[in-house]
């Protein structure tokens, strides 16, 4: 069968935006960008995106272009070429970023059938009505959740069964321009309420001393790379369906351009508003699940913008876990020569059952999803970094990468994928095993 491709550069940016931006940028940045600093965050934040993660996102999309495999596949002939035999210890090293996205997929569902559910909610006025810190904790950790976990996980594999043009661009072309509306609405009512000020000042006023902790470039790094979903799988993947002329580096300062403005406006519509009701800019499900429906029940037009938040945090989720899954349905189809049909559903089954016992068990939730994404993704990214600059070499990658764009990386590239961003990305899978994130 002939391999699929993405429409154009427009829908590769697009879908690469789409996997990019997600609960990270959501219930991540607007938290840590008060936390660490206010605008002095965005020193560390920038350098590591630019300087470094987009590199990352440059190799992973050249590794897979070139190759026109994912993960699995790409491995598998960067090391059979290198030496005649060695094939398999590629394939098996491939598999590891392949599952690492697979494994955040599985738990990533579980908290877009939460949103869906409050999204339903926020239709019916229940904001209004229950009591809001209370029922997150009686609906989370419950059987209730599996119905809105099966929504999403459906959700999920009905567009990747519709495949990369069909399903996934399509459905990140109705998204994307959606959730960028929204997000805009959503900042202008909540930078202009009384009291939305405090919060314009947690986002922007920069507090300096915090640069001089570790803890802050940490969180930056961690978050450089978490946001534009790198891992070696996902972005890998969505390279290969991109064609040859399509303009890798030029692409990758739109995508980080995007994803980097969906921050920023998801922190100026979350916090100035959870600010203005005198509420606690919590970090993750709190400010999600309970400050931001506190806000809607309490903010004039708070309806109508509840369902708008829901909505967009719920096409973020979306365009994101279809590149969770999407790796492993290329791997499992290139394998098994399974049809796509097949592979979807095989697999959108087996990541709902292992999800099952996290339904219901809340500790359990957080210990997959903490080992998922501090541990076993960042490795992911680090292989596939040194797989690509020192297997396939260094200058093989330079010239990929420079294929058919106008921005050309001189000879100096060469050193700085081979040397600094694979120890950088090392550094990070040290830095998570210490600080747990
Ligand atoms: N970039 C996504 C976010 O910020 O929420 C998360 C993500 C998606 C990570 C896809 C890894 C991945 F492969
Ligand atoms: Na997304």
């Amino acid at each position: 069968m002939k391999r699929e491709k993405w429409t154009g550069k427009m829908g590769f940016i697009l879908v690469s935006v789409g996997s990019a931006i997600g609960l990270g940028n959501i219930w991540l940045f607007s938290w840590r960008i008060g936390e660490y600093g206010g605008a002095a965050f965005l020193i560390p934040y920038l350098i590591f995106v630019f300087g470094i993660a987009s590199v990352g996102l440059m190799e992973e999309w050249a590794f897979g272009r070139s190759q026109v495999k994912g993960a699995i596949g790409a491995f598998e002939k960067v090391f059979e070429e290198k030496k005649k035999g060695t094939g398999k210890i590629g394939a098996a090293l491939g598999f590891i970023p392949v599952a690492a996205v697979f494994s955040i997929f599985i738990f990533y569902a579980i908290v877009i059938g939460w949103l869906l559910k409050y999204f339903v909610l926020s239709f019916t006025g229940a904001f209004n009505v229950i009591n809001i810190p209370e029922y997150f904790g009686t609906f989370t950790g419950t059987a209730n959740t599996i119905g809105w976990h099966a929504a999403a996980v459906i959700g999920t594999m009905v567009i990747v069964f519709f495949g990369v043009q069909r399903g996934i661009e399509k459905a990140n072309k109705i998204m994307m321009p959606i959730l960028f509306v929204i997000l805009l609405i959503l900042v202008i009512r909540s930078v202009t309420l009384t009291g939305a000020m405090d919060g314009i000042k947690y986002i922007f006023v920069p507090e300096w001393s915090k640069l001089a902790e570790v803890k802050t470039w940490i969180m930056a790094l961690g978050q450089a790379f978490f946001t534009l979903s790198l891992g070696g799988a996902t972005m890998l993947v969505y390279g290969s369906y991109a064609r040859d002329d399509t303009d890798i580096p030029s692409a990758s300062i739109q995508a980080v351009l995007f994803n980097f403005m969906a921050s920023m406006l998801a922190a100026l519509a979350i916090i100035p508003a959870v600010f203005a009701f005198g509420l606690d800019p919590a970090a993750g499900p709190g400010l999600l699940f309970v400050s931001i429906p506190t806000v809607f029940a309490k903010m004039p037009g708070g309806y109508i913008f509840g369902i708008l938040f829901f909505l967009s945090v719920v096409f973020a989720g979306f365009s994101s876990s279809v590149s969770m899954l999407e790796p492993a349905v290329e791997g499992f189809m290139d394998k098994t020569g399974f049809s796509r049909g097949k592979t979807v559903l095989l697999l959108s089954i087996v990541a709902f059952l292992v999800g099952l016992p996290l339904d219901i068990d809340m500790a359990k939730f957080g210990t997959w999803a903490d080992i998922t994404t501090i541990y076993v993704l960042p490795f992911g990214a680090l292989v596939s970094a040194v797989v690509f600059f020192w297997v396939f070499g260094a200058d093989k990658a330079r010239a990929e990468i420079n294929k058919n764009s106008n921005i050309r990386f001189g000879k100096w590239f060469e050193p700085y994928g081979k040397y600094i961003f694979v120890f950088v990305a090392f550094i990070v899978v040290i830095l998570n095993i210490a600080y747990g994130g």
